[in-house]
């Protein structure tokens, strides 16, 4: 009897080292041994910033100006105008970051037009100030943050038209005034968090699960195409001055939100990271949208009736391995049923509000 006591105990003994062990419990977010590197997640993140930010400076400001002289200005919501890029970047980052995944991205200068995008502390002066003498690379570290560990990016932002330039040398606020074209001129500023409890090694190998980083991309891009439909094309369209079409570029009118998407997803695959992303659907528009594969068969099926969480996969490509998570794509605008309902080449016309309309694929390359 004393020996089955004694075997009982030992039992409930092993089992609490092995569950509260602190080297014994995979810590997140290291551990993973098919995580992404800190840098790459940043690197991820950053992809997907600027390819978002070359789609709304080319395809639609710098587009319409030529074609419809509409202008770019600091007060587009009292005027007929469009958000400048940096307004765009801010509006798109101040969603996302809202959304609470713990990722958080932001514009940030050593000259700054709006003091409020001067950095915060000296660590961001000084990778500021990094980054604009060496703007090959980012400037990466890791700063504790209100007891919270974050993996710290930052990438140069860089005078790329001639109307970055002269709109901010002529900018009554701007305390520099001879910037030239390819100048850094300020900073995306990227934190991934650690966690709490995280003891700052020299190493800086920190892994995080890819479930995690698809997270963060699908957060910009949602955040992108939301700003994009509401501040861009749904009040160009209410005051009468622009409307989104399919064939945007034929007729000179906007790109629908979609093809906003699609245009950034483009871009992104041309920077050869490996990251990608898609729109796919049932019931596609274009065929060229339909499910690829089994498993997006299986993820569009599955998050239509599971909506809250991706549908999540690996997939080996040759010697290549990449991780797959596919998220519910909503209609969460009466615009959205109206006019997939409607359109000739849409195989189905009952679309609710909320419904699932199909889904977002995001794709990372894993080792
Ligand atoms: C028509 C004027 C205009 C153009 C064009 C323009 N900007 Fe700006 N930019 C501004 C204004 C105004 C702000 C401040 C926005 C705010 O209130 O936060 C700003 C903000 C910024 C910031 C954040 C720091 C700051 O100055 O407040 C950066 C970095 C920046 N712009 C870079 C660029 C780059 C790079 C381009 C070209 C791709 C560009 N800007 C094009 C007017 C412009
Ligand atoms: C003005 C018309 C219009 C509006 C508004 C619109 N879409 Fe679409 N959507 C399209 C067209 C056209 C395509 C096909 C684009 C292409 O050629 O790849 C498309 C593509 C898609 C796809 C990819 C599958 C397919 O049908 O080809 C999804 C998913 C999608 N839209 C969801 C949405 C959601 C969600 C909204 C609202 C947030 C929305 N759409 C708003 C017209 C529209």
């Amino acid at each position: 009897m004393n020996r089955l006591i004694f075997k009982i105990s030992l039992l409930f003994a092993l089992t609490a080292v092995v569950l509260f062990h602190p080297t014994l419990i995979r810590s997140t977010p290291s551990g993973d041994p098919a995580g992404i590197s800190a840098r790459q997640a940043a690197d991820f993140v950053h992809g997907v910033i600027e390819a978002g930010r070359t789609t709304y400076s080319q395809a639609i400001v710098d587009r319409l100006a030529k074609s419809h002289s509409l202008k770019t200005t600091e007060n587009w919501k009292q005027k007929n105008t469009l958000p400048l890029p940096a307004q765009f970047l801010m509006m798109s980052s101040r969603l996302s970051n809202q959304r609470g995944i713990g990722m958080r991205y932001r514009l940030m200068s050593l000259w700054p037009i709006n003091p409020k995008n001067s950095p915060p502390s000296q660590t961001e002066k000084g990778g500021l100030q990094q980054v604009a003498q060496n703007p090959g690379q980012p400037f990466t570290w890791v700063v504790q943050k209100n007891g919270t560990w974050f993996y710290e990016a930052i990438y140069p932002d860089i005078a790329v038209a001639e109307s970055c330039v002269s709109c901010h040398n002529h900018h009554p606020n701007s305390p520099k005034t001879d910037f030239k074209i390819g100048d850094v001129m300020g900073g995306i500023v990227i934190d991934l968090p650690l966690g709490r409890r995280f003891i700052k090694k020299p190493s800086n190998q920190f892994l995080f699960p890819p479930e995690v980083v698809a997270d963060y991309v699908h957060s910009i891009l949602e955040s992108n195409r939301a700003v994009y439909a509401k501040h861009v094309v749904e009040r160009l369209e209410n005051r009468g001055v622009l409307s989104a079409s399919e064939n945007w570029k034929q007729d000179n009118t906007l790109m629908l939100p979609a093809q906003f998407l699609m245009n950034t997803s483009r871009l992104i695959r041309e920077k050869g990271l490996g990251l990608d992303f898609q729109l796919i659907s049932l019931w596609p528009i274009n065929m060229k949208n339909r499910p690829g594969n089994q498993f997006e068969q299986l993820g569009l099926e599955t998050v239509e009736y599971h909506p809250i969480r991706p549908y999540t996969g690996r997939v080996k490509v040759g010697r290549k391995q990449f991780f797959q998570s596919i998220y519910a794509d909503l209609a969460i605008a009466a615009s959205c049923v109206e006019c997939h309902n409607a359109h000739p080449k849409s195989p189905k016309r009952n679309f609710k509000l909320q419904d699932v309309m199909g889904g977002m694929v995001v794709t990372l390359p894993i080792h």
